[in-house]
């Protein structure tokens, strides 16, 4: 797989998805386009609309109201994938994602634009992504697991509780291979390099309970703060073990909630956001509605 490359004027090379140069120039080759908010989606009728969450830092988020917004609504905060690195909740993956779920599924989505690495190493995003939680207590894979662990460990605003954690396709690793994991070259592997290189200065490097929650001594899974979690994978994606490892971890710990695994089988990598429209990203969708509304 992937090994980071310097020439000369590279200081940091992870294909595809990013390169440093040394003159401070940071590329993103799959970084999709950014599009802008819309009012009154012409063919769903979905408005999006972004608004700033805090200056310093500059967390901000894209909100999604359905058309018809008569009743109460779930709200969902959902975190946008790529590593910690790249893409963003403006970005038309996302975008166009997010309008056709919304589309579909009567909540209110708040997708949150936390910072970047190398940037803004982590934890910044973890920081970022618990204060759009405290913003929307008081007016979202591996980042919502992480922000139902802190809500175990600290309270919101106004005593607002996480109902669901919805964690699609995450990012979890771990110095040993799990699963279909192939053993040799797991140093090697983008999972290895992006999160070295995202949080350099992560105690406990790759098993960091932040990326490996269940290391040794990580505070048990028992205390997720929610009633009900989903856990999502693909057939087809090479993250997919770790969904499962993270699933089985969570019900190993006896913790007392609704936890459910949603298998999609021969699709890959984040197939829902390249095709939201196709039979198996609907399905995924369906899915995740009747998640939510369930009790
Ligand atoms: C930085 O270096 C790269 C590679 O040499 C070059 O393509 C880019 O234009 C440079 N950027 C700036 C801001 O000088």
């Amino acid at each position: 797989m992937a090994s980071p490359t310097a020439s000369d004027d590279i200081v940091v090379d992870i294909p595809p998805i990013i390169r440093v140069y040394k003159n401070g120039t940071v590329e993103r080759p799959l970084q999709t386009p950014y599009v802008p908010p819309s009012l009154h989606d012409p063919q769903t009728g979905v408005s999006s609309k972004d608004v700033v969450i805090s200056d310093n830092p500059c967390i901000s988020a894209r909100l999604y109201l359905p058309k018809s917004t008569d009743k109460k609504l779930p709200i969902l905060v959902y975190f946008h994938g790529g590593g910690f690195l790249f893409e963003s909740a403006f970005s038309r993956l996302y975008h166009n994602y997010l309008t056709s779920f919304v589309s579909q599924v009567n909540v209110v989505v708040v997708s949150v634009e936390y910072r970047l690495a190398p940037e803004h190493h982590l934890p910044a995003a973890y920081d970022d992504g618990w204060d759009a939680m405290k913003w929307v207590a008081s007016a979202g894979g591996n980042i919502v697991y992480n922000m139902a662990m802190r809500a175990g460990a600290e309270d919101l605003p106004g005593g607002v509780r996480i109902l669901g954690a919805i964690c699609v396709h995450s990012y979890f690793y771990s110095s040993k291979p799990v699963g279909r994991e192939p053993v040799s070259g797991h140093e090697q592997s983008m999972s290895y390099l992006v999160w070295n290189f995202v949080y350099p200065s992560a105690p406990g490097g790759i098993d960091n309970p932040l990326m490996n929650p269940r290391a040794p001594g990580a505070p048990s899974l028992a205390g997720l703060a929610c009633s009900k979690i989903l856990v999502c994978v693909a057939s087809e994606d090479w993250i997919r073990e770790r969904g499962v490892w993270f699933y089985e971890g969570v019900k190993e710990s006896g913790w007392k909630g609704k936890l459910e695994l949603f298998e999609q089988e021969g699709e890959g990598h984040i197939y829902h956001l390249l095709e939201p429209e196709s039979e198996n990203g609907k399905r995924m969708t369906k899915r995740i509605a009747s998640f939510i509304m369930e009790n």
